[in-house]
């Protein structure tokens, strides 16, 4: 079994599909939950698929501090380790050192960084990176990449840009050929179109099976980052699956859709559960407020999740002002399932060719704000 991807259908530059692994099948748009360290947060497993997820993303960064890639690999491999069968995904490290480790120091080779978790310290290149998702036995392995923090000079961009595009060679080298397994390259080049447009070239030159626009959602606002999809996207092979990093609230994922990406991650649905943030059809409500305090009904009248369906906002209000586990449990449940009911509400809007109408809704419903 290989990893495919096939294109069903596209509606202005909305595009749906399906990706294949051996591990099981990702529809598209997609949207992968973040497990960065073997577990998305508050969730069981069975839970995460009951939302409708397809695969998840893991981060190299976070396991091979604790527990180790060696020990997962010992263990038989990070699916087993955390009891998720169906695809992960797995980010190089190379971001996250650069938002989280301590004393980080770039060169040509790679990046040498302190632990933020003991002090440690640790080196990853492209080599390791690989050998690192290798061990981890991700089905989607990125790139090793470098992203500058925006706003950055345009010679800076542009030096970073050209370092990734090695880094993305040496990445694809040291990857090999591994059947079932995929390698996806990443976009570099900051909001600039010549050089984005330069970085797709590079990418496409060496071949991925995939491929990623990173670099956006660094706080640059979502204007700046639908103005630099619009070109960024088309930049990028038309038969490959597309994936735009750490990206982000729902209108920000309703607009990629719109502009041609057909999958994305946020710690966005998970982190906001546990912080009393929840998303719904009618926009954000924020449930320590005092308004829910007696409030018998749902959080969402529409939503399919166990939050929804056994539980009202009094009891929400309650648990979440009382630091009760269970609050961030049913809270992660109902974001994530919004989630994944606005990718398949998607999908069917594009297979059926009537996005933009299904777009206009989305909006106008948001409009009305939460009740
Ligand atoms: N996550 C969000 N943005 C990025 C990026 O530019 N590169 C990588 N590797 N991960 C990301
Ligand atoms: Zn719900």
């Amino acid at each position: 079994m290989t990893f495919s991807f096939d294109l069903k259908a596209t509606d202005g530059k909305a595009r749906t599909g399906l990706i294949s692994t051996p591990r099981g099948e990702i529809r598209t748009p997609a949207f992968m939950p973040v497990g960065t360290a073997a577990t998305v947060k508050a969730m069981l497993p069975e839970s995460v698929a009951e939302t409708g997820a397809d695969i998840l993303l893991g981060n190299t960064y976070h396991l091979m501090l604790r527990p180790t890639a060696e020990r997962i690999d010992r263990l038989g491999g990070l699916h087993k380790f955390m009891n998720w069968e169906r695809p992960i995904l797995t980010d190089s490290g190379g971001f996250q050192v650069m938002s989280l480790a301590d004393l980080r120091k770039l060169t040509e080779r790679g990046v040498t960084f302190k632990s933020h978790i003991d002090g440690s310290k640790h080196e990853i290149t492209p080599e390791r990176s690989m050998e690192i998702q290798r061990l981890l036995g991700s089905d989607i392995v990125m790139c090793f990449d470098e992203c500058p923090a925006l706003p950055a000079d345009r010679d800076r961009i542009a030096e970073s840009m050209r370092l990734s595009m090695r880094w993305a060679q040496r990445s694809r080298d040291a990857f090999g050929d591994r059947p079932g397994h995929a390698l996806f390259g990443i976009q570099q080049g900051g909001l600039e179109e010549d050089f984005r447009a330069e970085s797709a070239e590079a990418l496409r030159a060496i071949g991925f099976d995939g491929y990623a626009v990173g670099g956006l959602a660094v706080g640059e606002g979502q204007a700046a980052m639908f103005g630099c999809l619009d070109f960024a996207a088309d930049q990028l092979p038309e038969d490959k699956p597309r994936y735009l990093m750490g990206v982000g609230k729902p209108d920000d994922i309703v607009g990629a859709v719109a502009r041609g990406i057909d999958m994305m991650d946020c710690v966005l649905p998970s982190r906001s559960g546990r912080t009393g943030q929840v998303f719904t059809r009618r926009g954000v409500v924020n449930i320590k407020n005092a308004r829910h305090a007696d409030d018998p009904r749902p959080l969402d009248e529409d939503c399919r999740c166990l939050a929804c369906r056994s539980y009202s906002r009094a009891y929400l209000h309650h648990v979440f002002r009382s630091q009760e586990i269970i609050s961030s449990m049913l809270l992660t449940w109902h974001n994530l399932t919004y989630y994944q009911d606005l990718m398949q509400q998607m999908r069917k809007a594009i297979a059926a060719g009537r996005f933009d109408a299904w777009q206009t809704a989305f909006h106008t419903s948001r409009a009305q704000g939460d009740l």
